[in-house]
């Protein structure tokens, strides 16, 4: 960790002037991009937004996955600047740990949604695990995002 802050990556995004606030610019698009897709699709699980088809969900969380990588890229240069400090940060653990969750939750979904979605086109009630899923998936996106700030803080 502390060879990872002695790298010109790290001292750029924690010296430069416009380092850390461009890697964040990018990190909070990253963000939007896969927090505010997902969570469309996991409200349109629960009920709402009546009028996207459940067939074009698996389409919307194929291009979360690019916020989620530009969070890995903006992240990973984010994290060099004080390695050490986010290594022993509970606060940006469990972050990660959400992302992980996240992450994995809609990795689960994608397929299942590519599968059974044209199915619950035709009057086939979501399934109560999914919907769990979704419900679960929109708190641990939450808890990412409101961990990720207090990073910072505590
Ligand atoms: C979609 C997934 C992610 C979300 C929703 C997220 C959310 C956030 C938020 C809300 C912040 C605070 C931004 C601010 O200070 O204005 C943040 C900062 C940060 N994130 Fe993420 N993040 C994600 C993925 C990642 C990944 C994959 C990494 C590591 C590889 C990472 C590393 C960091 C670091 C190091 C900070 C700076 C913390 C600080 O010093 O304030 N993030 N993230």
């Amino acid at each position: 960790m502390e060879w990872l802050e002695s790298t010109a990556l790290a001292e750029w995004v924690r010296t430069s002037l416009v380092g850390y606030p461009l890697v964040l610019t990018i990190h909070s698009i990253g963000m939007a991009i896969m927090v505010g897709l997902v969570s469309v699709v996991d409200l349109r699980l629960l009920g709402r937004f009546e009028r996207i088809p459940y067939t074009a969900l698996d389409n919307l969380i194929r291009v979360a996955w690019y916020g989620l990588a530009f969070n890995v890229i903006s992240g990973a240069a984010l994290f060099t600047s004080q390695a050490v400090f986010y290594t022993t940060s509970p606060t940006f653990l469990f972050k990660m740990l959400m992302v992980l969750c996240g992450s994995i939750t809609a990795a689960y979904l994608q397929p299942r949604l590519r599968r059974e979605a044209s199915s619950w086109v035709s009057g086939h009630a979501v399934p109560q695990g999914v919907k769990t899923l979704a419900a679960a998936s929109l708190a641990i996106w939450l808890l990412a995002i409101i961990t990720g700030r207090f990073t910072a803080y505590l």
